[in-house]
């Protein structure tokens, strides 16, 4: 029997939106044990919340230096092999990047980091260090979203000629109206969050996932973002044209003041002989149109999906599966490569999505500022 991971944890409190999703998918495939964290940067509150989820607080650091110091310090059979990486967006490169020079493995979140710069010089340290790096990009965990990338792959729906991605959500419509409330929001602060907010929290998934799901580099852009007040730094809403060659376009639209909804995110690759679409919001349901047939919807679990699709099903078909699965799926992934074991390099998505998905984020906010011209990735 192989043993589990020992895990860290850097941020994802218990007041965090995104820390659960990761205690789940870790503890999905019983391959990492939550060894030690620092989950907030109060040692109180980080303190409370390991003894309210139950585990041992003797490796719960004052902060993040300590916790390296004092991991580095132990023996390597008993060191954190793992770290998650789950805090506010300007805390992902200088974590990342001491992280990987000292030797650790690390899953960091989206976006990886402030800017192209420090991307560049993440990707470079990673290289030297040649440690596992994983960017959660979680939609990518997803079964169906697995097979129409092998079906794009394998040709199902031909030569691809259009690609079109939505990401429209409205969270930030009640906080963006309000001039106390968006002046406070670490998201709208150009400090915590880095030059973009609508494109670098959610257009940089639908960026990352067409490239993903196409095998495709889009070359270049050109961006209409939305501020909407003049106090406001920082994009909240966006259209972007896309060229992925000469007759390869598209278009990616992303929102949070698209009102009242919720987390839609959809991408559509259409190609010479069919066209293929997926829904976040109904996520074991893939369609796969063709010129005078009836729609084709495709689940989970079926014997006619894809190896990689079938590795991220754990039940029989008709039982649904959700975000949950679709990161514990990721953390599966990133398990084998740090293990050694064989796996599919769509498992999970790694550094140069980071380096990609930071120049794309620079790129449109420039192209948007420069009067909305085509700008090259
Ligand atoms: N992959 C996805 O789909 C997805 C979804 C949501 C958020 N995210 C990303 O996850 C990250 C966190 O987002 P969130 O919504 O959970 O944020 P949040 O503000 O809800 O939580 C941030 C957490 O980090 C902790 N923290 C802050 N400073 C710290 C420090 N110095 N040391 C240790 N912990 C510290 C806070 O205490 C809190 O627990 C962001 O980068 C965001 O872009 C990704």
């Amino acid at each position: 029997m192989s043993k589990k991971l020992r895990w860290g944890v850097l941020g994802g409190g218990g007041e965090s939106l995104i820390g659960v999703l990761h205690r789940v998918a870790a503890s999905m495939f019983d391959s990492y044990q939550l060894t030690g964290a620092v989950f907030n940067p109060v040692y109180e509150k980080n303190l409370a919340f390991a003894e309210e989820i139950g585990i041992p607080t003797n490796r719960i650091y004052l902060d993040f230096d300590t916790m390296v110091e004092a991991e580095l310090a132990l023996p390597k059979e008993e060191r954190i092999e793992v770290f998650s990486v789950l805090t506010p967006n300007y805390l992902h490169f200088p974590m990342a990047k001491k992280l990987l020079e000292s030797g650790f493995h690390v899953i960091c979140e989206k976006p990886m980091t402030m800017s192209y710069a420090e991307a560049l010089e993440l990707e470079e340290i990673r290289n030297k260090n040649n440690n596992i790096f994983a960017l959660t990009h979680t939609y990518t965990g997803y079964p169906m979203v697995r097979q129409m990338k092998k079906m794009i792959a394998g040709g199902a729906i031909g030569k691809v000629q259009k690609v079109d991605a939505q990401y429209y959500q409205g969270w930030i419509n009640p906080i963006i109206h309000d001039p106390k409330l968006r002046a406070t929001t670490w998201r709208l602060d150009p400090e915590k969050s880095g030059i973009s907010c609508c494109m670098g929290d959610i257009g940089v998934h639908a960026y990352q996932m067409l490239e993903y799901m196409t095998g495709m580099d889009i070359q270049s852009v050109l961006a209409d973002l939305n501020y909407l007040y003049e106090d406001n730094k920082m994009d909240i809403d966006g259209t972007v044209l896309l060229r992925l060659g000469d007759q390869v376009k598209g278009v990616l639209r992303a929102s949070q003041i698209a009102t009242a909804e919720e987390n839609n995110f959809s991408v559509a690759v259409f190609g010479r002989e069919g066209t293929l679409k997926w829904e976040q919001e109904n996520p074991n349901y893939l369609y796969l149109l063709k010129e005078g047939k009836p729609i084709q919807t495709l689940k989970p679990g079926n014997s006619y999906n894809s190896e990689l699709s079938l590795d991220g099903t754990k039940l029989p078909p008709g039982h649904p599966e959700g975000i949950f699965d679709a990161m514990g799926n990721i953390y599966k992934g990133v398990a084998k490569a740090i293990r050694g074991h064989a796996f599919d390099k769509a498992e999970f998505p790694g550094m140069r999505d980071g380096v990609r998905g930071m120049k794309f984020i620079e790129t449109v906010v420039a192209s948007h500022l420069e009067g909305n011209v085509w700008k090259s990735i």
